[in-house]
């Protein structure tokens, strides 16, 4: 088995089948879309079959979704969503500002105060949320068909990682929602000799909850966002990435379906510097909840003082992952190339820092290179894709200008290194050496399929070195000495410490940062907290 299969078959999580059957996924008679492949200005011409109702779905304008009712933006106002393999247009989308997002506060408002979801048993609202899940399964081919238009990757990716985790954040979230409870709590009052209480804890939803998500996954921020916030008996108010505005809009078409009562959830489109301010700053929202850059972060945080509603963050990272010597090397390898070369790069919890005992450094560094100089670039559809488009002329941008930065502070560039082709948002994965740990390659988030290697010498050293950093998301450990590794990630401080495997995420396992990578957690019951208020009652007896 070659470098390039290994490195898929890491990506995929050794699960899932590349091609799904098409008879199953296809829900009506395919059209053609025709579509140009970015790769090295050759642009060759391809067609892929769309499924029917994802090809209706974006050949038709796309609108708000608000208390039930697709409707366009009060304004008028629209948006082109991009496809970043071409950078031609792939969608209109209504675009949605402060007055959109004031309608949906209130019709979150109203459900959440008046309306059949406050009103139903745990176990209906159980069902729905374990419907939603299903019936994302039933439409895998047409969400992962949506994420690869507008977020530009792997076809093979989205069908294997993204459409199916978001499928079972929520199955898992709908058994919580007949699970979530308090505490009876014995008291000892010392100004109350003799009185007896009885004395309870009830966990209750917030209210309004606003959600501002990323692009990286679109579909899946969405599902992390929403299961918890649903399971939890709360309305929301969802902000999607104005660069992949597709898939919650279907998402919401899919929660109506399952029987979500209107104004539960409302997708709103729109900027962050508009929709997005508006929904952080609205003191009709009880808690916002926010994917993004560490910059945005802080300013969302400085927004909800204003009502002092509840903020939970997941931000930045530039994890280290840590290869030892008594590593098995063809696992670490594989594992270093795809913990920063799955989704182009484009993961919060990326591993952007790889760091290799000495004497193995150049073997290791050497095989990751090769995997990056292996993988093809195309556009998600080509079968043959292993890793597609940035999602954005923004961030083809920004990550060149690192790669510039790097290059004049000295640092040597082992492979990669810049944009691939002319046409779509195409960069090299690559593999940086010989760096200083003040450049700014080795200090900042590039969040693309950018990588800057270093020796260390020892485990204190390299505790260090792992820590020296404003992040803490994530962080890898390879070795075969196991006692070596735990004693290593208790020294890390990081919300994520995988040993001798990466990227491996579960709607079990609670997700989130340290430091200045966030507040609170997703995933796992640990997100439960983050969308409940603890009510202690107390009564004398
Ligand atoms: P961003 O943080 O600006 O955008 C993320 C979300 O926040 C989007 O929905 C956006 O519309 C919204 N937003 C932007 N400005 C806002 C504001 N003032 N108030 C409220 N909402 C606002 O991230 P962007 O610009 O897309 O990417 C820039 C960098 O951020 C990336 O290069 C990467 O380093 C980081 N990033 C991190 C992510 C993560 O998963 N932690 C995801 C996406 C980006
Ligand atoms: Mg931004």
């Amino acid at each position: 088995m070659g470098v390039c299969s290994t490195w898929l078959r890491m990506c995929l999580a050794h699960n899932t089948k590349l091609v799904p059957n098409q008879g199953e996924a296809n829900a009506g008679p395919a059209s053609t879309y025709a579509r140009k492949s970015g790769r090295n200005g050759e642009q060759p011409v391809s067609t892929a079959t769309l499924d029917k109702r994802v090809h209706d779905f974006i050949g038709s304008r796309r609108q708000l979704f608000i208390d039930g009712q697709l409707v366009d933006a009060k304004s008028g106002k629209t948006f082109e969503t991009l496809n970043p393999a071409t950078g031609e247009p792939l969608a209109t989308v209504a675009e949605g500002d402060a007055v959109d997002i004031d309608l949906a506060v209130r019709a979150a408002r109203r459900a959440f105060e008046d309306g059949p979801w406050s009103r139903m048993t745990p176990s209906e609202r159980g069902r729905i949320i374990w419907r939603i899940g299903d019936l994302i399964s039933e439409r895998l081919e047409e969400f992962a068909e949506l994420e690869t238009l507008d977020n530009g990757k792997p076809l093979a990716i989205a069908r294997a990682a993204d459409v199916p985790l978001a499928a079972e954040l929520f199955r898992y979230m709908a058994g919580w929602a007949t699970k979530i409870e308090g505490n009876t709590i014995a008291l000892s009052v010392p100004y109350a000799p003799g009185a007896e209480f009885h004395a309870y804890t009830v966990r209750e939803p917030i209210g309004v909850v606003g959600q501002i998500i990323p692009w990286n996954f679109p579909l899946l921020m969405a599902a992390w966002k929403l299961g918890p916030a649903l399971a939890t008996g709360n309305t929301v108010v969802l902000k999607p990435a104005e660069q992949t505005p597709l898939s919650a809009l279907y998402l919401a078409e899919i929660m109506a379906e399952a029987g979500l009562p209107d104004g539960v959830v409302n997708v709103v489109n729109g900027f962050g510097e508009t929709a997005g301010a508006a929904l952080a700053a609205h003191d009709g929202v009880d808690k916002i909840a926010f994917t993004g850059s560490t910059e945005v972060g802080r300013l969302i945080a400085k927004a909800a003082t204003g009502n002092l509603k509840k903020v939970s963050l997941e931000l930045g990272g530039k994890s280290p992952n840590i290869v030892f010597s008594d590593a098995d090397p063809q696992a670490a390898i594989a594992g270093a190339a795809n913990a920063i070369f799955f989704n182009h790069g484009q993961c919060c919890v990326a591993g952007s820092r790889l760091y290799v005992e000495a004497d193995s450094f150049d073997e290791v560094v050497a095989g990751v290179a090769e995997i990056a100089k292996s993988i093809k670039l195309g556009d998600g559809f080509e079968g043959e894709t292993e890793m597609g488009p940035l999602v954005s002329d923004e961030q083809l941008g920004k990550v060149s200008g690192f790669l510039d930065s790097g290059r004049e502070e000295g640092a040597k560039i082992l492979a990669g290194g810049h944009r691939e082709g002319d046409r779509g948002y195409f960069f090299q994965p690559t593999v940086i050496a010989d760096t200083r740990p003040d450049m700014r390659v080795v200090k900042e988030e590039i969040f693309g399929p950018v990588v800057v290697a270093a020796p260390f010498q020892s485990l204190d050293e390299i505790a260090a070195t792992a820590n020296d950093s404003p992040y803490g998301l994530g962080a890898g450990i390879w070795t075969k000495d196991i006692s070596k590794a735990h004693a290593l990630a208790t020294r890390i401080r990081a919300g994520t410490v995988w040993i001798n495997c990466y990227n491996i995420f579960d709607a079990a396992l609670p997700f989130g940062g340290y430091k200045q990578s966030g507040w609170g957690r997703e995933m796992g019951h640990e997100a439960l907290e983050a969308y409940t208020e603890v009510k202690a009652i107390c009564a004398q007896l």
